[in-house]
């Protein structure tokens, strides 16, 4: 095959290459760069090029002319041929790091396409009702994405299953108490993992690292229902209870339609909050199992903050007026949460008995304070996370303390 120049036209030899096989390939090549109007003399041998060939032109919108003795054809280049190309727009550029490669409002049109492709014009609508960078974004995505995919581990085996403690009357209580925990905590991490899934399909695609990490924290929190299933039943025990203050106070969180306010309220208040309660297991759980399942989960848990608070940063830095909506959904919440029991009475029984260690009345004293001490770094925790968010602290303070009393 060859291809000569002679302007404005040039000749193409596809030798006995036929239609079915590919030839289109090279006479599109061949008129890639060809203006409009040039001609492309082609040189064929397949049976019936002619007659393909006549069609194919038809199709790309190219003229056929009449061969004489030395070529099939003649192909002359349509002035909208390759059109879809030439006036296609680049959806930004693939690359996030390069400056302005995430554009501010994209179009909703350009749908599923890659970010970075050529967009050909026209084409099925979409809406999404987050499509402006500033409703999703974080300075920090990037890095959160790439800690987060990193960070991945097995339930199978990052955690030693294997490992169990003496039995006796003191462990079983306490292996309910520890039961009664994972209950309420699978709970919770159902409302962490349907919450953030109801806006995924809300997100243009173009901020394809949002929608890339929120599909990680889901998955995070899929585990995290495996772990602590697993966990609750490990030794043959049942199931704890499950309150109807704590699902109550769980809906808010999923019936909340505003992606900033549902961030807000799960992942800087609920998560946040949870993190103490992670690092208090860890530190308290009464084998080695629980506590390396209370660290692993709160290494997840305190990415998921770190998101939803970069990304209230970035909406607040344009959006200063969302501080107020933040404040009024916390008031809201608590007005509607108002006439619930609050946190299951079990769960800080449990937890109680869990910091204590046995039922000695000097062990639960000291259980009963290191239970107070959680809810008080839970308290100054959600008071920071709020600071960060431009809060003053009085109104931080004020807020923290309107929290659900559910901790989630
Ligand atoms: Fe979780
Ligand atoms: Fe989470």
């Amino acid at each position: 095959m060859t291809i000569a120049e002679t302007s404005p036209s040039r000749t193409i030899n596809i030798e006995s290459l036929s239609f079915t096989s590919g030839a289109h390939l090279l006479l599109k090549r061949a008129l890639r760069d060809l203006p409009a109007g040039a001609r492309l003399g082609v040189r064929a041998s397949a049976p019936d090029f002619a007659v393909h060939l006549r069609g194919w032109c038809r199709e790309q919108g190219h003229e056929y002319l009449e061969g004489d003795d030395q070529f099939v054809a003649w192909v002359a280049r349509g002035a909208s041929a390759g059109g879809r190309w030439r006036q296609a727009e680049r959806a930004g550029l693939s690359d996030a790091k390069v400056n302005d490669a995430v554009r501010a409002v994209p179009p909703a049109d350009w749908g599923f396409a890659a970010r970075g492709a050529a967009i050909e014009a026209g084409g099925p609508s979409f809406h999404y009702a987050l499509q402006r960078k500033e409703q999703v974004w974080a300075e920090n995505v990037q890095k959160l994405y790439a800690q987060a995919v990193a960070a991945q581990w097995n339930p199978q085996t990052a955690i030693n299953w294997e490992e169990t403690s003496s039995t006796g009357a003191a462990d079983e209580e306490l292996e309910r108490a520890v039961a009664q925990v994972m209950t309420y905590l699978i709970e919770n991490e159902n409302a962490a993992l349907q919450t953030p899934a109801r806006f995924i399909a809300q997100i243009h695609p173009h901020f394809r690292e949002v929608l890339q990490l929120l599909a990680v924290q889901i998955a995070d929190e899929a585990r995290h229902v495996e772990v602590f299933t697993r966990r609750a039943t490990l030794r043959g025990g049942e199931l704890g209870l499950s309150t109807v203050s704590g699902r109550q106070s769980l809906k808010t969180l999923l019936d909340e339609p505003d992606f900033a306010l549902a961030t807000f309220l799960l992942s800087v208040l609920g998560e946040g909050t949870f993190l103490n309660l992670l690092w208090f297991l860890e530190r308290h759980a009464p084998d080695p199992l629980t506590r390396q399942i209370a660290r692993l989960v709160g290494q997840d848990e305190a990415r998921h903050v770190a998101f939803g608070v970069g990304h209230l940063q970035y909406q607040l830095a344009t959006d200063p007026a969302l501080r107020e909506r933040l404040a009024m959904a916390v008031t809201r919440r608590h007005e509607a949460l108002s006439q619930t029991a609050g946190l299951n009475e079990e769960v800080f029984d449990a937890l109680i008995l869990l910091a204590a260690g046995s039922w000695r009345p000097e062990d639960i004293a000291a259980g009963y304070a290191r239970a107070q001490t959680l809810k008080d770094e839970m308290r100054a925790g959600r008071q920071g996370r709020l600071e960060k968010l431009g809060f003053s602290s009085a109104e931080a303070a004020e807020l923290s303390a309107l929290h659900t009393r559910n901790f989630m």
